[in-house]
């Protein structure tokens, strides 16, 4: 059977955004953020996106394309035998990121409800942190929801690349930029919101440490999905005439437009109403729905944001889902309909140990972590960054000429940023993430 492909560049770029666009832009990023010196932390982040970033997008994309596989048949094909376990690891980090991204893609369709029926309605931070604590605690709610997000995710993917996933994200992109204008526009007329402003823009370099850079580099890699193979099977799917590099500079501008467009979304509003910015994980379930109740109409603005959030949750997960998919159709030559459907029930039964780890399960520990935290640490601060590093070493060293070629290298003309891609391949990724890699395991 011929490949899938994206029906069009703007299908395939709004589908890489979607992925890109998650958890990681609208939920981390603002109280990373402001935890971090605000414009200092955001200086830095863009700063790592233009350059590594973009570059480590180019390369993923390229690899897929050239190799007309997901992560594993990519590295095998590229790198050969002694590569594919790089793939193999991206495939076992969608797995394991997937079930434990759905229990929170859980809590977002949870809080759309609680919106509407005004459960969390109310301006007492306090009483909301108690309603969000008993929530996530509970021994069946979350899992409730935690399946239902499983099974959104599961019916794009079983739709396919074109008619699922591209679809899905032409319509739900613009849709979440303009839920993210709407409240943005509100949040701004709120008196003292313009010191939310000051406070997210203004760089306060002092409190820039080595950690804030460190944890940007991180956010930055999560953020923009790199480091797992999610890019190579979306750049799988990418056809001949279309250009990766202005594709990927595309990709990578929405996200950090996004990034940007979330801080001014929500650290505002915690201003005028005189939350606190730096509340950490709590931010979006706890204050914000405060800060809602504050407002005039503030119910309904609620419930635009918990469907902006399950949104951009949502079109991260397809990629997640669609890694391990692909994997099976392309390796086991399964249907895409088992192959989904046993890759979505196996993650979410990873997912419930996951989800109870925060509630009944709190007790059972490993290193520290309940196996909540843990998915994600191992994820996040481990396998992630080794796959950036093991890919820009692939790319650098052993199959440039091909990535070269992919990113328009073989027509001949000079491109004046190729020199600092291959830099950046070889050397300045490979270092940088592979300090991210250490600092966090110290
Ligand atoms: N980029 C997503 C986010 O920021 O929420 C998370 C993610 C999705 C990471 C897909 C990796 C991935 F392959």
């Amino acid at each position: 059977m011929a490949r899938s492909q994206w029906g069009s560049r703007l299908g395939f770029i709004l589908a890489a955004a979607g992925s890109a666009v998650g958890l990681g832009a609208i939920w981390k990023f603002p109280y990373v953020a402001s935890q971090n010196g605000g414009g200092a932390f955001l200086l830095i982040f863009i700063g790592f996106v233009f350059t590594l970033g973009i570059a480590m997008m180019m390369a993923e994309m390229a690899l897929g394309r050239a190799a007309q596989s997901g992560a594993v048949g990519a590295y095998r094909k590229m790198g050969g035998k002694r590569w594919v376990w790089v793939g193999y690891m991206g495939v076992l980090v969608g797995f394991l990121i997937m079930s434990f991204y759905s229990v929170v893609g859980g809590w977002t369709i949870a809080y759309i409800i609680k919106s509407v029926t005004g459960e969390v309605i109310s301006a007492d931070a306090k009483h909301l942190g108690s309603v969000f604590g008993s929530f996530v605690s509970d021994p069946v709610q979350p899992l409730v929801y935690h399946a239902l997000f499983m099974a959104l995710t599961v019916g794009v993917v079983l739709g396919g690349v074109q008619k699922g996933i591209e679809n899905l994200s032409k319509f739900l992109m613009p849709a979440l930029f303009v839920m993210m204008l709407v409240l943005i526009v509100r949040g701004l007329f709120l008196p003292g919101a313009l010191d939310g402003v000051a406070y997210f823009l203004n760089p306060d370099f002092s409190k820039v440490t080595g950690k804030t850079v460190i944890d940007a580099l991180g956010l930055a890699f999560f953020s923009l999905s790199l480091g797992m193979g999610a890019m190579v099977a979306y750049g799988s799917y990418v056809s001949k005439d279309t250009s990766i590099p202005s594709s990927a500079l595309w990709v990578v501008s929405l996200t950090t437009g996004v990034c940007i467009l979330a801080g001014l979304m929500v650290l505002p509003a915690v201003f005028a109403f005189g939350f606190d910015p730096a509340a950490g994980p709590g931010l979006t379930f706890i204050t914000m729905p405060a800060v809602f109740a504050k407002m005039v109409g503030g119910q309904l603005f609620a419930v635009v944001f918990f469907i902006l959030l399950m949104v951009a949750a949502l079109t991260s997960a397809v990629s997640l889902m669609e890694v391990v998919t692909s994997f099976m159709i392309d390796e086991f030559h399964m249907k895409r309909v088992p192959a989904a459907l046993s890759m979505a029930s196996l993650m979410f039964v990873l997912g419930v140990p996951a989800s109870l780890s925060l509630g009944e399960w709190s007790g059972y520990t490993l290193f520290g972590k309940g196996v909540f935290d843990l998915l994600d640490y191992t994820t996040s601060n481990i396998l992630m960054p080794l796959g950036g590093v093991l890919l820009a070493i692939l790319a650098g060293w052993k199959i440039w000429p091909e990535i070269h070629a992919q990113l328009g290298g073989d027509r001949g003309e000079r491109i004046v940023w190729m020199p600092a891609m291959k830099a950046i391949s070889c050397f300045v990724a490979p270092a940088l993430v592979g300090v991210i890699l250490v600092y966090n395991n110290l």
